[in-house]
């Protein structure tokens, strides 16, 4: 089976990097080499460290060999699946479906990995809607095991299906919707979390580091409420509330997001955020 990633972004080469990993033949896609080029190491960073743990058995080298990359959508002409992961901009993902509904043949289902996007208005660019299905998938994807699928109004039964297969094959937990809804599952369940939080500290009720150490040591998470907006990026997670509460799904709005995003502290990519990360790299705070 061929897998077309479309962005090569964070969650983009980690998808390309997941398939190449469940043994697929992966075609990688951007807009430029230097993009790419930075991806792959990215790619590479990220599967030595696995391969020094045992979690994969084929060299690093040998997975990547199974990346082809390129600059243009040709070739998606041999595509049995595509999974786009640009950015979060509806016009930017209804012209990459509609090039990938041009090129790719017609059997291919084009998914996409939008956290916030109807997948419906991204369906109806394309002249095969039932084979334009959500595939949702978390940061770091090499690492997170949830993957949410999410069909829109028009997607066919055979379309979720596949999808749901290859979430397995792709050593994941598929996690499937009824209905499309703002935030999908996890992500409108953590900004509830959120939104506690945030109330919390504008009231001066508690503070960050102590809600954080509440999250880590009461409710075992892996991270903390607010450290995992730094990890996702404060920018993400203001545009991702924002369209939460512009579709109606909560009405709670947090300043203390807005006010990071304004001096750009965006979290663990700007080196600072709620916390400090001075080489612009995840580590746990003090
Ligand atoms: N590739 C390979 N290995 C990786 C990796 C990657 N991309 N990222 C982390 N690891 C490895 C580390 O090397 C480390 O290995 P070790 O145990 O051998 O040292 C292991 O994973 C654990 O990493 P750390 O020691 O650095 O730190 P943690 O134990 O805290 O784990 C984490 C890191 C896996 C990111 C964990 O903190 C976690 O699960 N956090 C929650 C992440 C989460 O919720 N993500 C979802 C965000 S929301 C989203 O993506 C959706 C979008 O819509 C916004």
């Amino acid at each position: 089976m061929k897998i077309l990633v479309v962005g090569s972004g964070t969650m983009g080469h980690g998808i390309a990097e997941v398939a190449a990993i469940s043994g697929f033949d992966v075609k990688l896609v951007d807009i430029s080499w230097e993009i790419l080029n930075r991806a792959k190491e990215k790619m590479l960073e990220s599967l030595k460290k696995l391969y020094e743990k045992g979690t994969i058995k084929d060299s690093p080298e040998s997975i990547m060999s199974k990346i082809e990359m390129a600059v243009t959508y040709d070739v998606a002409k041999d595509i049995d699946i595509a999974i786009e992961a640009v950015p979060e901009i509806i016009d930017l993902k209804r012209k990459v479906f509609s090039e990938l509904d041009r090129v790719a043949p017609q059997h291919a289902i084009l998914a996409t990995n939008t956290s916030s996007i109807p997948i419906s208005d991204i369906a109806e660019i394309t002249s095969r809607k039932e084979k334009v299905i959500g595939m949702h998938f978390f940061n770091p994807p090499p690492i997170m095991k949830l993957v949410e699928i999410i069909p829109s109004k028009y997607t066919s039964s055979d379309t979720i299906n596949e999808i749901i297969e290859l979430s397995k094959k792709m050593n994941k937990i598929p996690v499937r919707l009824k209905v499309e809804v703002p935030g999908f599952v996890s992500n409108r369940i953590y900004f509830r979390l959120l939104q506690e939080a945030c109330r919390e500290v504008e009231a001066k009720e508690a503070t960050i580091e102590g809600i954080d150490s509440a999250a880590r040591y009461k409710l075992r998470l892996p991270m903390g409420i607010f450290e995992l907006a730094d990890y996702v990026g404060l920018d993400v997670s203001l545009d991702l509330w924002n369209v939460i509460v512009s579709r109606g799904a909560t009405d709670v709005k947090c300043s203390l997001f807005s006010e990071k995003v304004k001096l750009k502290e965006l979290g663990v990519k700007s080196g600072k955020g709620f916390y400090n990360y001075p080489a612009g790299k995840y580590s746990k705070p003090e």
